[in-house]
């Protein structure tokens, strides 16, 4: 089993799988446009496959695909495929804006939990924010997603002076749909412009809310990041993501493999585990892993300097 210097078990790995994306929102792509990385510097889906494979050997028994956007990479059916045989559950983050194209493969593969960002409902806002006119294609698709009987939570960064006149409309969303509407504060990542000015924080959100629902407490599982909220009379629930004014890394589960075999023992942690290069060398990555997990700090990677974090890009790691 894979457990830290804090006593944590790691059981759940986010897998991204390309660094690109078909979106630009303001928050995780920095303003040089990224072009993705060359295609020999990720993982093939062969390795993606070998590597997670060491992983579920270690205990893994959750992974979650991500990107930038999953579902830019060519490849996504075989990957998922290969990964379905693993005694993991299969999870995923994604804009929705392909996902269309791959509703029978989701469900071949056994993915249940599907999380979709989306920090607006109004098209202007939704421009500004993505750089992109596909609010209604995306709000189509998770349509199709919750008729499809998937599990879907709907992630909103919440920037304050962007979209927090959003935070009503969206936590409406639950009324009649029985999705997870998870509210995230504004993190730091490299070339994002973040200061701590624009965070719209836990508290700010629940009152927000709490100005038109009324809302109730819902119990939290150990390892969640978000902690929820029912409204009265609504089909779904609420949750909020505090990681800046109310950190939950006591709980903590997660390591995350970068689309370039990079093993990151935290979102914000500023050193990483080169698995790829290792794995190409035919050698045995299984040590390299537990040292990686060794170095875990307990909190935010160590870095409190919100301002002057060294690590990558959002769109770069994954979420
Ligand atoms: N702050 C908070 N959440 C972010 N995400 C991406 N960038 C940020 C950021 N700067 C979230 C998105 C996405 C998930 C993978 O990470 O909501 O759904
Ligand atoms: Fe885990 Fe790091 Fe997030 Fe804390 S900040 S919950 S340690 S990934």
């Amino acid at each position: 089993m894979l457990i830290d210097r804090f006593g944590r078990i790691h059981n759940y790995l986010r897998i991204s799988v390309t660094d690109r994306c078909n979106l630009k929102c303001v928050y995780c792509m920095p303003d040089v446009n990224l072009s993705g990385s060359a295609e020999n510097k990720n993982m093939s889906v062969s390795e993606i496959y070998e590597i997670a494979k060491v992983f579920s050997d270690l205990g893994i028994n959750k992974i979650r695909i991500t990107g930038g956007e999953p579902f830019v990479r060519k490849e996504i059916a075989a990957i998922f495929t290969n990964l379905s045989v693993l005694p993991a559950t299969l999870a995923v983050s994604t804009n929705a804006l392909l996902i269309d194209g791959h509703i029978d493969l989701l469900k071949n593969c056994g993915v249940k939990n599907i999380n979709v960002s989306l920090d607006t409902l109004n098209p202007d806002e939704f421009l500004s924010i993505t750089k992109s006119n596909s609010l209604e294609k995306i709000f189509s698709n998770i349509i199709l997603l919750i008729e499809n009987d998937f599990r879907v939570k709907i992630n909103f960064v919440v920037m304050k002076g962007v979209n927090e006149n959003a935070v009503i409309e969206a936590a409406g969303l639950t009324k009649n749909f029985g999705v997870e509407v998870r509210f995230i504060e504004y993190m730091p990542f490299k070339g994002n412009k973040w200061s701590s000015g624009k965070v719209y924080s836990h508290d700010e959100i629940l009152d927000n809310i709490r100005s038109r629902y009324n809302i109730y407490k819902l119990q939290d599982e150990p390892n969640d990041t978000s902690k929820k909220y029912g409204i009265t009379g609504h089909a779904g629930s609420i949750g909020i993501i505090s990681t800046i004014t109310k950190p939950f890394c006591g709980g903590c589960n997660r390591l995350r493999l970068t689309s370039d075999g990079k093993l990151k023992n935290c979102l914000f942690s500023k050193g990483e585990t080169d698995l790829l290069t290792s794995f190409r060398k035919g050698e045995d990555i299984k040590q390299l892993i537990i040292s990686g997990l060794t170095e875990k700090e307990f909190e935010r990677g160590g870095q409190f300097e919100s301002e002057n974090i060294e690590n990558r890009s959002m769109v770069n790691i994954g979420g």
